[in-house]
């Protein structure tokens, strides 16, 4: 389970152009950890994260320009808190230290940390001190940052000097002769004002890195890393539909042309016309060798009358494995002989940040539903070249890769399909009421405008029902939910305020058009507490 750093690492190759003169990032188990990473790479300087523990030699392989410690959950104090190989600060490459970074910095530099009578956690106002700063030069005396910490830097290590602090405690803090930077707060928030400046000056003025690193860097260095990896043998993909496989499937066909097989299954709890229409794609418009595999018959039988939210994910996953392995098997037995030893996911950095600690200590919070499920029984190494990327990213990369702009666009849509948008019990009949609010939500979306705008449209079927009136009857009908979001990378989410003339006509439509449905409700739930989808 690898991204492009990782792969090359395992493969013993050399440093590639772009990466060299880059950002190593240690993680010290931070939320925030790839958002720097990220943050980085939008400077057009590449950047890979590796274990806090990682060692010279490790980090030296990468031939960084520079160095940033990441925040941690941890004190500094805690017995087993994470901890850097200190030559890491004397290895003659910058280092910015970011919040646990910086307590870390100060610890082992002979300063003071201690747990802070008051913890700072959300927004703050820095006070820049008037003194010669690399990273903090010609900034405002006072501008707000977002803080997120419950140690404090009591005394200054030797050679450092203090250039901004907040109201309770040291706040910024550097060495420019040995340029070792530090920041209590988070630069590489959004709610930190500057934070992108600061992180410009330490990548650009203190570091000297180059901005050459971009999506056409990371396709040329993702498929020769692919390329290292799976060498002659042959690997298969499971397709979604959706941005993610569909860019991975792309890479590694770059790289290994017909020796990857992609694999397409029809769940039957796919959007109207999605089969058809995507294989198509797939096949005409982007070359890729697809086997599309109708299995809606029986994904139906086996989910039928199932009303749980937990049975319906476990058997569509058993399904879907099931069809999967049948279809590599055959493979297996026919002209691969037994060769295919690769299975290719579109592993994106937010499937896998709630489920498992990525390359540090990360605390775990919640196992994810597109991480789970894989075939167990089958023998094959995964090759994942987007697992450290986030979505808009990988939208660039399809761009870079010349993929339609349709696919591009696309709404992600979750693995069990319809089925968690349809409540209570599903049958043939809820799924084809639910498919078509589904594409009246989408149509109208679109038709004003707003499909790329926002993160995801859709509708909920529920199994609820009401008192309508229609005609001159009285009707007891089923109840529509539309779902609108907007998000960066579905970690939190909004609704959307629509305007109400297109909430009317999706409301209008969805009652006309889909027979027993007699209402609509519009979800205006955030995420957190509520989640994107309803199950
Ligand atoms: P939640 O509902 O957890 O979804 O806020 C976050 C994002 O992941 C997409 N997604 C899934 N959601 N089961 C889900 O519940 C899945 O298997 C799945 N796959 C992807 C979801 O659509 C939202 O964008």
């Amino acid at each position: 389970m690898e991204g492009v750093a990782q792969m090359k690492s395992a493969t013993q190759q050399g440093v590639m152009r772009t990466e060299q003169g880059g950002i190593v990032v240690l993680d010290f188990g931070g939320q925030y950890t790839q958002l720097i990473a990220r943050r980085v790479r939008e400077q057009q300087v590449f950047s890979a994260i590796l274990r806090c523990t990682a060692t010279q030699e490790e980090i030296r392989k990468l031939e960084p320009a520079g160095i940033i410690l990441s925040g941690g959950p941890s004190s500094v104090y805690d017995k087993d808190a994470p901890k850097c190989d200190p030559a890491v600060l004397a290895m003659g490459i910058p280092v910015l230290g970011i919040c646990y970074g910086m307590q870390w910095i100060a610890k082992n530099l002979g300063g003071k940390v201690e747990p802070a009578e008051r913890k700072e956690y959300g927004p703050a106002r820095l006070d820049v001190e008037q003194v010669e700063s690399d990273i903090l030069a010609n900034f405002p005396q006072s501008m707000k940052i977002w803080n997120s910490h419950g140690d404090n830097v009591l005394a200054l290590p030797p050679g450092f000097h203090l250039t901004g602090k907040t109201a309770n405690a040291f706040a910024a803090l550097e060495d420019p002769q040995r340029k070792i930077y530090a920041v209590q707060f988070h630069p590489e928030v959004k709610h930190t004002e500057r934070g992108t400046e600061i992180l410009r000056n330490f990548l650009f003025k203190v570091c000297k890195a180059e901005p050459k690193w971009s999506g056409a860097a990371f396709i040329e260095e993702a498929v020769e890393a692919i390329r290292q990896k799976v060498g002659a043998h042959r690997a298969i993909c499971g397709l979604s539909g959706g941005v993610d496989s569909t860019v991975a499937a792309v890479l590694v066909h770059r790289a290994m042309g017909d020796r990857l097989t992609n694999i397409f299954v029809n769940t039957g709890l796919l959007r109207k016309n999605e089969f058809e229409h995507t294989l198509e794609m797939y096949r005409e418009r982007l070359g890729l060798r697809v086997i599309g595999v109708d299995a809606s018959e029986r994904f139906l039988a086996k989910l039928k009358g199932v009303a749980d939210p937990e049975r319906k994910r476990k058997i569509i996953g058993r399904e879907f494995i099931a069809a999967f392995a049948k279809e590599a098997e055959k493979l297996q037995k026919g002209e691969a002989h037994g060769d295919i030893k690769y299975l290719v996911q579109g592993t994106l950095y937010p499937d896998v940040i709630e489920s498992v600690s990525v390359k540090g200590p990360s605390a775990t919070i919640k196992s994810h539903h597109n991480v789970g499920g894989l075939p167990e029984k089958m023998p094959f190494a995964l090759v994942e070249p987007l697992r450290d990327l986030f979505k808009d990213e990988v939208r660039k990369i399809g761009k870079d890769l010349g993929l339609p702009q349709e696919i591009l666009v696309k709404h992600p849509f979750p693995g069990p399909g319809l089925a968690v948008r349809l409540l209570g019990k599903i049958t043939v009949e809820s799924l084809a009421k639910l498919r078509e609010s589904d594409a009246i939500v989408t149509e109208e979306i679109r038709r004003a405008g707003l499909y790329e705008k926002v993160w995801q449209a859709f509708a909920v079927l529920l199994p609820v029902r009401s008192v309508g009136v229609m005609g001159d009857g009285r009707t007891y009908g089923l109840t529509v939910a539309v779902r609108v979001v907007q998000s960066e990378d579905a970690m939190t989410a909004d609704w959307v305020r629509l305007p109400g003339e297109v909430l009317e006509r999706i409301s209008t439509r969805i009652v006309n058009e889909v027979p027993g449905v007699t209402r609509v409700v519009y979800d205006v739930s955030s995420k957190p507490p509520s989640t994107i989808e309803w199950e």
